[in-house]
């Protein structure tokens, strides 16, 4: 079957801050447990940013992973796509930071703000670029240092996110096979605030108060997410498949957004996919937003667990409230 936008992605990377935060953490100081939080969510541990790191540092370190990968400089890339909810700075973009540090040419490069649904919203837009002759070789990334905007006296967001960034080199295919069969994304800004920063931007800028009352951290309505994503997920790739005209037997693996174990295990049992075929490492990161489908794909890559011509579908939610899917044949 033809793609319908024929790319290949020639080399992945992941980063993951070194330090380890596991549950016992949260339970020294919040009214929480292990159990609980293993239960309700399938997160064990989650990695954090050393206090001399931030989003750039990650980018880096996965852009660098990638372009070794796929054997090739900064030199040879011609756009960055960078997905964050958690920018070097609140301006210029992290995607023009990175340009400068990895030493690229005077390439485009932006921000991607569509939350956890960042990495699939990037990935599409790299192959718009791609298809209409902009670019050739585009460097994309999920991003994240949540850990920088969750409020840690929070029990109900503390213990869910976690840092890391995934990233990707995507390029032509000359196999008009090789690509994404078929996408789909939207948004509804209705429920904008189910998950948000209230304050530091220009409804509010930041100010003693909004530190004082916290307001610089997210806030998040996570039943109402929960049970939005527990119908989204298992609709989104079920149409995805029906786009394509593939069946669910030819998926080698699904890679869903990491936010909680039993939101995919409930898309996974709608589907009636077995989880030997769905990619989980929310147990070792948390939600890392933008950067958990990327990490997940480099790491299935990397164990062998998908190989170039398997039938790959990426899926994800996320504040906005916005939502994404990729089926791809690597
Ligand atoms: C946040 C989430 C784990 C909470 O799990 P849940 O089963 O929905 O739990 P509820 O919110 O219904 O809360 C149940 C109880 O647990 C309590 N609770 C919340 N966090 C807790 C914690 N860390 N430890 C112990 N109890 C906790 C609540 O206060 C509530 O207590 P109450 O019944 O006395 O009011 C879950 O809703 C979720 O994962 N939502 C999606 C979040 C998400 O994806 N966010 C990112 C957007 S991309």
């Amino acid at each position: 079957m033809k793609a319908r936008w024929a790319i290949e992605f020639v080399g992945t990377g992941s980063y993951a801050p070194e330090q380890r935060v596991p549950n016992d953490h949260f339970t020294s100081y919040l009214d929480t447990s292990d159990e609980w939080i293993v239960q309700r969510t399938g997160i064990r541990e989650r990695r954090i940013v050393a206090p001399d790191q931030s989003t750039l540092a990650l980018s880096e370190a996965a852009s660098h992973a990638a372009l070794a990968e796929a054997g090739l400089t900064p030199e040879d890339i011609d756009l960055i796509i960078h997905a964050t909810a958690t920018p070097e700075h609140p301006l210029p973009s992290t995607a023009c930071e990175l340009q400068a540090t990895l030493g690229c040419r005077w390439i485009p490069a932006f921000d991607i703000a569509a939350a956890c649904s960042g990495y699939v919203y990037a990935l599409i837009n790299a192959a718009q670029f791609i298809q209409c002759g902009m670019a050739r070789t585009v460097l994309l990334l999920g991003s994240e240092s949540l850990t920088r905007i969750t409020d840690m006296e929070d029990r109900g967001t503390a213990i869910l996110f976690g840092d890391g960034a995934g990233a990707a080199i995507v390029r032509p295919s000359t196999d008009p096979e090789r690509g994404i069969l078929a996408a789909r994304w939207g948004a509804d800004g209705s429920r904008a605030k189910a998950v948000y920063v209230p304050a530091g931007g220009s409804a509010e800028p930041s100010s003693i108060r909004t530190v004082n009352e916290r307001l610089h951290y997210m806030k998040m309505q996570g039943r109402a997410i929960y049970k939005f994503a527990v119908t989204m997920m298992h609709s989104l790739v079920a149409e995805t498949l029906d786009d394509a005209g593939v069946k669910l037997d030819e998926l080698a693996l699904l890679i869903p957004h990491q936010s909680n174990l039993r939101i995919i295990e409930s898309a996974a049992q709608r589907l009636g996919l077995g989880m030997d075929r769905v990619a989980v490492n929310i147990d070792r990161y948390g939600n890392t937003s933008a950067a958990s489908i990327g990490l997940a794909l480099d790491e299935a890559r990397k164990e062998g667990r998908v190989k170039p011509g398997d039938l790959v579908m990426l899926v994800a939610f996320g504040a906005g409230l916005t939502w994404a899917s990729a089926l791809i044949r690597l």
